[in-house]
């Protein structure tokens, strides 16, 4: 039977009309016809229905269990930072990580299962049979609009769906978990004041090269991995055209294992020290202000890259550019780290450096301008 074929109704008529006669018309409309209908569970209440209306919920109960323990572990306080092989909690450390993916997945799966066996088990699957037609470019009339709005809510009704509370409650429990676990929880952890304890104040202004007190000596420390193994740099360690990555070292440090670990997780410490060749060296442009903050052939920049704050950690020797692999920045390192390419554009602030009484490269001082990419409040 073609559209064309079912005569329209009257408004009156359309006003009498029950939902049942509404959806026949709005298929027979559309050219649909429903050759088989039938209500997936005819004897209501059997055991059968219950047992799959149990196992729906049941699996939208897992994927609210398995969303609340990813909520929890996001919240859990400092599991997740960094701890050091054979350190206290590396144990839970190394586990962490997995264990989001665990726990996040099986809330997804969970929730995934539960909606398809719910539409397996209790949305009739109809046999309709529909003609083909194009549309003639019209919106859709009021009548169309009333027919199906009574199509959807009939679907709704035969879905059981109102009178399944089990079900509901459920799908809202692993909902709502997976929700507050995917998208609450990961925005808030943003809403966080850079000003508060136990940052001091001007946090974003200083580094760990900052001397702690007066007559402090900053040493230039080799990075080897181990943190208790201090290995201090003297001029004479590095070949020409050599680079090493260094962190600050306080004397004070040295029996403060606490301490000595925690400077390698010091996102704005790590130090890229170069020792130019003497050719190199002798083609240097220094910038305005920073004429004496090398030693010799040796300078120190810092290795966070001032586009959005990846290690700018390759440096070429041939061409003196020290790259960043995240968006491909160059720098060159005979013109006080000036970016050359690529989308950062400050240059790579430059620390500046001497050599102890005791002959170890040591910082003059902390930086003079923050590292890293811009933040509102920085004039540089
Ligand atoms: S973070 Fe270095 S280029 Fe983007």
């Amino acid at each position: 039977m073609s559209s064309k074929d079912v005569p329209e109704p009257s408004e009156s008529e359309l006003a009498e009309m029950d939902r049942d006669q509404l959806v026949e018309l709005g298929t027979s409309l559309d050219g649909v016809k429903l050759v088989d209908y039938p209500d997936p569970w005819p004897v209501k209440g059997t055991r059968a229905e219950k047992r799959a209306e149990r196992m729906v919920a049941l699996w939208f109960v897992i994927a609210g269990l398995a969303g609340l323990a990813f909520v929890v572990l996001l919240c859990w306080p400092d599991v997740w930072r960094y701890k050091e092989p054979g350190a206290s909690g590396t144990f839970w450390y190394n586990l962490y990580t997995p264990a989001l993916g665990v726990t996040l997945g099986l809330a997804i799966l969970g929730l995934g299962i539960g909606v398809l066996l719910y539409t397996k088990r209790f949305i009739p699957s109809e046999l309709a049979v529909q003609e083909r037609h194009d549309g003639d470019g019209e919106g859709s009339s009021e009548l169309d609009k009333k027919t199906i709005v009574a199509q959807l809510a009939d679907s709704g009704d035969r879905s059981t769906i109102a009178r399944r509370s089990l079900i509901k409650r459920s799908a809202a429990l692993g909902g709502g978990a997976l929700g507050l676990g995917v998208v609450a929880l990961p925005i808030a952890s943003f809403v966080k004041s850079p000003w508060k304890e136990p940052n001091p104040a001007d946090t974003l202004w200083h580094t760990p090269w900052m001397p702690e007190h007066p007559g402090d000596v900053v040493y230039l420390r080799r990075y080897t991995g181990v943190s208790e193994q201090v290995e201090l740099i003297r001029p004479d360690d590095m070949d020409a055209g050599g680079m090493e990555t260094v962190f600050p070292f306080h004397e004070s440090d040295r029996e403060d294992p606490e301490k000595l670990a925690a400077i390698f997780n010091r996102s704005d410490a790590p130090v890229m020290l170069l020792r130019l060749r003497p050719e190199d060296a002798a083609r240097v442009t220094k910038r305005q202000g920073q004429e004496d903050f090398n030693f010799g052939e040796y300078y120190a920049y810092s290795k966070v890259c001032t586009h959005v704050g990846c290690p700018a950690s390759l440096y070429e020797q041939r061409t003196n550019r020290i790259l960043c692999p995240c968006h491909q920045s160059q720098f060159d390192a005979l013109t006080y780290g000036k970016p050359i390419f690529g989308p950062a554009t400050r240059a790579l602030p430059q620390l500046p450096i001497t050599v102890s009484p005791d002959g170890f490269l040591v910082a003059r001082s902390d930086f003079i301008e923050p590292v890293g990419p811009a933040f509102w409040e920085r004039k540089s």
